[in-house]
């Protein structure tokens, strides 16, 4: 007999990049292999996202291929975890017969369990929230690398009128700061290079002693030769403290991920964002004071429930003012359990089509300005690896999380600090020359 094999197959956020690592950290505690051949596994886990609609259909349509496999080998289990366990519980099981596990965020612990009640014929469905749970002393299955997604909270408190999370998800709350920077201290030894520290709303961590500033600033002294970024921030909790700390440590880098959502004030009151445009261009205004070279991104909806032309506009108003690196941009997708679901989807269809796509094509033009600005100017990357295109070329990522493309010379391998002269740009990629 074999040890157990199981396959997961990860959708959604980086919350569920990182959740996946935690599920592999606790199956392989308990004696299973991990396999990255989905043909070899005894167990096929699916960790889903509920977000958008158009998530949920990719997971029916991966859920129909998975029927193939099933009748190929018998007693093949087959498990939706994340949010979508989350969001529809045993109804998935009910709906989909080839389901035989259905575990929710907060469950994981108790995979081993489900997963031995699924190869006895019985289905296993776990989907309790939790106010506690954080996996604090679990430690993630990661693969040797140099850039790694550290949990640091869980859970959402805002319930924006739009948005599943709170309810996929459950309450906010944060790992200790000790169990994370121990967890900096080990990834710092096995030789990675960055740090990305995760939450629904990372800045409003909390450990009854410590903020996120005390965070950030904890992580980035466990190594200064290691990059430290967090995402993703709301802007409620965006403190001047946090902007210091982000601007006293070379290390933390100077890119910050803010969700805006909409331009409107009108709509961002609908969407129970709790700021105001107003009140997000000071945030903006002061970080680009406090911390020199600092570029944002950010996340925006279009089409929300009776968003006009004028809404649009100030969204794009935003945009130009603001000037993001990049956006996440999306149309409205109504979601049950929610407040907005209420309120009549009343942007048709083609609207919202139309709308996401000026979006899209404006950011597109801020994106290329900004990156032809930077040609002839010099920044410093961490090697990633070969380009994509030729094994001539090594891609690296700035501070600002660009990504830019070089000629490989002197023997520059991934994990090196490189400075290069920008010579050439197009929305998406820079590229250098080394200096
Ligand atoms: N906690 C983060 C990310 C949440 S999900 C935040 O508050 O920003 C990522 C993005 O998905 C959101 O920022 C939002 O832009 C988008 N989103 C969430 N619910 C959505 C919905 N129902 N329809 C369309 N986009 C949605
Ligand atoms: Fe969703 Fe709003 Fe929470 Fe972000 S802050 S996860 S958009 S409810
Ligand atoms: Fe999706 Fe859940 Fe993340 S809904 S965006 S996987 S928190």
């Amino acid at each position: 007999m074999h040890n157990t094999k199981v396959y997961i197959e990860t959708y959604g956020c980086q919350m569920n990049v990182a959740d996946s690592e935690i599920v592999m950290g606790i199956l392989k505690n308990h004696g299973y292999d991990i396999t990255s051949d989905i043909n070899a596994a005894d167990v096929i886990l699916l960790n889903t996202c509920s977000v958008r609609d158009n998530a949920e259909q990719r997971i029916y349509g991966r859920l129909t291929n998975l029927k193939y496999n099933k009748t190929q080998k018998p007693g093949l289990v087959l498990g939706i975890l994340g949010c979508m366990a989350e969001r529809l519980r045993k109804e998935l099981i009910e709906d989909k017969k080839i389901v035989d596990l259905v575990v929710g965020p907060d469950e994981y612990r108790k995979l081993p369990a489900y997963i031995d009640v699924a190869f006895n014929g019985g289905k296993g469905i776990g989907v309790q929230l939790s106010r506690t749970e954080t996996y604090e002393e679990i430690i993630p299955y990661r693969e040797d690398g140099l850039q790694a997604w550290i949990s640091v909270m869980r859970g959402c408190d805002k319930f924006c009128t739009y948005c599943v999370v709170p309810f996929t998800r459950g309450r906010e709350r944060s790992r200790k700061l000790g169990s994370i920077v121990d967890e900096v201290l080990q990834l710092s030894d096995r030789g990675f290079r960055e740090v990305t520290l995760l939450g629904q709303n990372v800045n409003s961590y909390y450990d009854e002693l410590h903020d996120f500033s005390d965070l950030l600033a904890a992580c980035a002294e466990v190594d200064n030769g290691m990059r430290v970024r967090f995402t993703t921030s709301h802007p409620q909790d965006f403190s001047d403290k946090l902007l210091y700390t982000i601007a006293e440590h070379k290390n933390i880098c100077n890119y910050i991920h803010l969700p805006v959502q909409s331009g409107s004030n009108r709509i961002l009151d609908l969407m129970n964002r709790s700021y105001t445009v107003e009140h997000y261009l000071q945030i903006i205004e002061k970080a680009k004071k406090i911390i020199p070279g600092v570029t944002f991104s950010t996340d925006l909806i279009a089409g929300f429930p009776t968003e006009t032309v004028e809404d649009q506009n100030m969204t794009l108003e935003l945009m130009k003012a603001v000037e993001y690196d990049g956006a996440y941009m999306f149309k409205y997708s109504p979601r049950e359990g929610t407040k907005a679901f209420k309120m009549e989807d009343d942007v048709p269809e083609e609207v919202k089509g139309a709308r996401l796509q000026e979006i899209i094509d404006l950011q597109l033009d801020i994106s290329l300005k900004i990156n032809r600005n930077l040609i002839g100017k010099r920044d410093t990357v961490l090697v990633e690896g070969f380009s994509k295109k030729s094994d001539k070329f090594l891609a690296g990522r700035t501070d600002t999380n660009k990504l830019v493309i070089f000629e490989s010379v002197n023997g520059f391998k991934p994990g090196d600090y490189v400075e290069l002269e920008i010579y050439k740009a197009t929305s998406a990629t820079l590229f250098g020359t080394v200096v």
